[in-house]
């Protein structure tokens, strides 16, 4: 297919303010182009220096006062759970019980899976989101029903069925038996059917036997190259009863190292109450945590030890968690973590805040090849950006005086209002209608 250039601003993440410092984490061209063919990166950089080396008569998009950065990257959230997002009152157990066990219910029909995978899709989009790794139901059905609508629109997903064995009401088990052929079903139907990849899903746990953990990571020795994902020291009250369910590990994580589920492809979410000796073997076997900002408030669950994580050398990707979280954005989810770096006297950088919900996103993910910002021969999943959303984004945008002030003021402000455009490989998929 013939190439096309955007003309804009660019800017993107090149690796980890805390490892190559701020000057080197990011490219910033005021005025720039990006160049893609087939789907992929073919140029980027400043606007005279790219066309001069690109044949003439190239088909450029220009935008005025926007601005072009790669796909966000959401590392942790639950499709079946976008109904019923903003659910009052409760703490993580409460919550699973009374809202979230219902809701799942209902993916049994994947009718109804397939009606909101779409509804899903479509606010991903509308947020800027690319890229996600996603938890299904228990049900298989809900998961062909995601991936069939993921493939559809040729976004690189990673998603699972969960398997849960107890604990949980009757309507939503599994058996260790029927999880694991189930999952195995689903990892030859669709891990790397196009841009689609699976990860076996334990929900957490309380909600496995030992006999079904086993099982998940017999799955993950049988395929070298799906991924794992589940929850992790979320909350006090599941801490103190996965203890007791498992009195002879160590501890929570203990649980999932003694069943062969840590790993550089395992991502767990929260981790906000890991012991000392738990955040160095989630280190030493880099696993990766995903921070949930909003859902951590929301459940009132804790917040989380970023730097503590980082002095680690564990990888760290961001996660809405919806429906726990309050938000589909990625800004929004910034904007929280943001937040909860202040109350633990730790300043979260803008550009560091970018990283992590971009190239650090695809770090964790193991997608830094493929994903995570727009150098050439990466999949051209790409944002066009609207500094000046809203009256009050524009009046304070007048106000800022240098990039690192408006990305600041685009993160704290920002939502799906500030993003004008979203592409997925080089195709626009989504536009904001005014
Ligand atoms: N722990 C086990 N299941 C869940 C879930 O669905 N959401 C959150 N936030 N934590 C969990
Ligand atoms: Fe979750």
């Amino acid at each position: 297919t013939q190439p096309k250039a955007y003309r804009a601003a660019i800017l993107h993440s090149l690796g980890d303010p805390a490892q190559v410092g701020l000057e080197a984490s990011h490219a910033y061209y005021p005025d720039g182009v990006l160049v893609v063919a087939d789907g992929r990166v073919r140029d980027i950089g400043p606007a005279d220096e790219v066309l001069a080396r690109q044949p003439a008569g190239l088909d450029i998009t220009r935008f005025e006062n926007r601005l072009i950065t790669s796909g966000f990257i959401d590392t942790h959230i639950h499709f079946p759970q976008t109904e019923m997002i903003a659910s009052y009152g409760e703490q993580l157990l409460d919550w699973l019980n009374n809202y979230t066990f219902p809701e799942e219910r209902k993916f049994v029909d994947q009718a109804h899976g397939a009606r909101v995978a779409e509804l899903f899709l479509d606010e991903l989009l509308r947020n800027g989101t690319t890229t996600a790794m996603v938890f299904g139901t228990v049900h298989k059905a809900s998961v062909d029903a995601f991936f069939t609508a993921s493939h559809a629109r040729n976004m690189r997903m990673i998603a699972g069925k969960v398997m849960m064995d107890r604990h949980a009401p009757d309507y939503l088990l599994d058996t260790p038996e029927s999880g694991y052929a189930d999952s195995k079903e689903l990892i030859e139907r669709w891990h790397k059917k196009g841009r689609q990849l699976y990860a076996v899903t334990p929900r957490f746990a309380p909600t496995s036997t030992a006999e079904q953990l086993a099982l998940a990571g017999k799955l993950l020795a049988e395929y070298d190259d799906v991924y794992m994902q589940t929850h992790l020291s979320e909350n006090q009250q599941e801490i103190e009863w996965v203890k007791s369910l498992f009195p002879e590990q160590k501890g929570y994580l203990d649980v999932y190292d003694h069943f062969g589920l840590l790993g550089d492809r395992s991502v767990f979410a929260h981790a906000v109450h890991l012991e000392q000796e738990e955040a160095a073997r989630m280190g030493e076997t880099d696993s990766v945590i995903s921070f949930c900002p909003t859902s951590n408030l929301f459940l009132g669950s804790g917040l989380f030890d970023l730097p503590g994580a980082e002095q680690r050398g564990i990888r760290v990707g961001l996660g809405t968690d919806v429906g726990a979280g309050t938000s589909f954005s990625m800004l929004q989810t910034i904007n929280e973590a943001y937040k909860i770096q202040q109350l633990r006297r730790h300043k979260l950088h803008p550009l560091k805040a970018l990283y992590l919900a971009t190239l650090g996103g695809a770090r964790s993910l193991r997608l830094e090849d493929k994903v995570g910002n727009l150098a050439v021969g990466k999949e051209a999943d790409f944002l066009v950006l609207d500094l000046h959303a809203t009256p009050l984004m524009q009046a304070r945008m007048n106000n800022a005086h240098n990039l690192f002030e408006q990305l600041f003021v685009l993160m704290m402000l920002g939502d799906d209002r500030a993003i004008a455009q979203t592409y997925i490989y080089g195709e626009c998929r989504y536009r904001r209608d005014h």
